[in-house]
């Protein structure tokens, strides 16, 4: 039986969706998978967890044309190739995902992977701020129908890498104009919009939950309020899931009508998945 495994990163729910639905995919074409939040693992497992893997797949948010900082890091410290492994990319996306994909799996190829598919799935849109307004977020029917057009490309994955055929996405002209343009300036806006973070104290119940989800230990507990400190990821897992709309990126998200909160797929979304064996 040939061995997969995702890595994945997923701040308010979507990649982790297309990450089950394509391991459900694979498992029906005979592939044993093994898949991880890339926050549950240990970099010094990965060499173990990779060693007799015939496909690696990484899957992530595409912020700007490019993937979010944890993913980023997890990319850079990933071993070489050392098994003639074969790699695929997917990115979930709002609207526009560029070159995305291929522009991460370059990195990969320099490591001595071999890239076969890149790809990117239109999901719910969960940025929408008072300084950076996409689309506004639903938390309705639109996302299952979102999941239901996806699902006929998720299963053509799982063809292709079954029978190693070739589908590289986003490696036109358009595609990487769109790419050069939007990582200009992504971290620009991460670097703004994090520094806008606050909490509404007369909403806050000092439940701590954005501190134990915050994937790159960002929020910290001061006296009965929560302090920012500067490396945030933007990846908005804490200010869609806090219970009571606490956390403000910019007063004008008071306004939650206005600034409505992405609260994940609703097929079996629980923020804990995404964190379970962090330690
Ligand atoms: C900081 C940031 C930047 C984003 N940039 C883009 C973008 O360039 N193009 C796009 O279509 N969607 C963009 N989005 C939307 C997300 O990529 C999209 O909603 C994604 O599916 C979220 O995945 P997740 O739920 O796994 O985090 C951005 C979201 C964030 C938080």
């Amino acid at each position: 039986m040939k061995k997969a495994i995702i890595y994945y990163f997923s701040g308010t729910g979507n990649t982790w969706w297309v990450s089950k639905e394509l391991k459900k995919q694979l498992v029906l074409n005979d592939w044993e998978v093994n898949c991880f939040s890339i926050e549950c693992i240990q970099d010094e497992d990965i060499l173990n967890q990779i060693t007799d893997v015939n496909h690696i797949v990484f899957g992530f948010p595409v912020y700007g044309s490019t993937a979010p900082i944890p993913m980023l890091n997890f990319i850079h410290s990933f071993p070489k190739a050392n098994n003639n492994q074969t790699i695929s990319i997917f990115g979930t996306q709002a609207l526009a995902s560029g070159d995305t994909a291929y522009f991460i799996g370059k990195h990969l190829i320099k490591k001595g992977y071999k890239l076969k598919q890149t790809i990117h799935f239109k999901m719910m849109n969960n940025l929408h701020l008072p300084r950076f307004r996409f689309y506004a977020p639903k938390n309705d029917d639109r996302v299952i129908s979102l999941h239901r057009k996806n699902l006929p490309i998720i299963k053509q994955l799982a063809l292709n890498i079954t029978h190693n055929k070739k589908n590289i996405r986003g490696k036109y002209s358009l595609g990487i104009l769109i790419g050069i343009f939007q990582r200009s300036h992504i971290n620009k806006l991460i670097t703004t919009a994090s520094k806008g973070f606050s909490v509404d104290s007369s909403r806050c119940v000092n439940c701590d939950k954005c501190v134990n989800i915050c994937p790159t230990k960002n929020i910290i507990k001061s006296k009965n309020t929560y302090v920012f400190d500067s490396n945030c990821a933007l990846c908005l897992r804490c200010y869609s899931q806090c219970p009571t709309y606490a956390i403000l990126i910019g007063k004008k998200s008071a306004n939650i009508k206005k600034f409505p909160r992405y609260k994940g797929p609703q097929d079996g979304f629980n923020v804990n998945l995404l964190i379970k064996a962090k330690k």
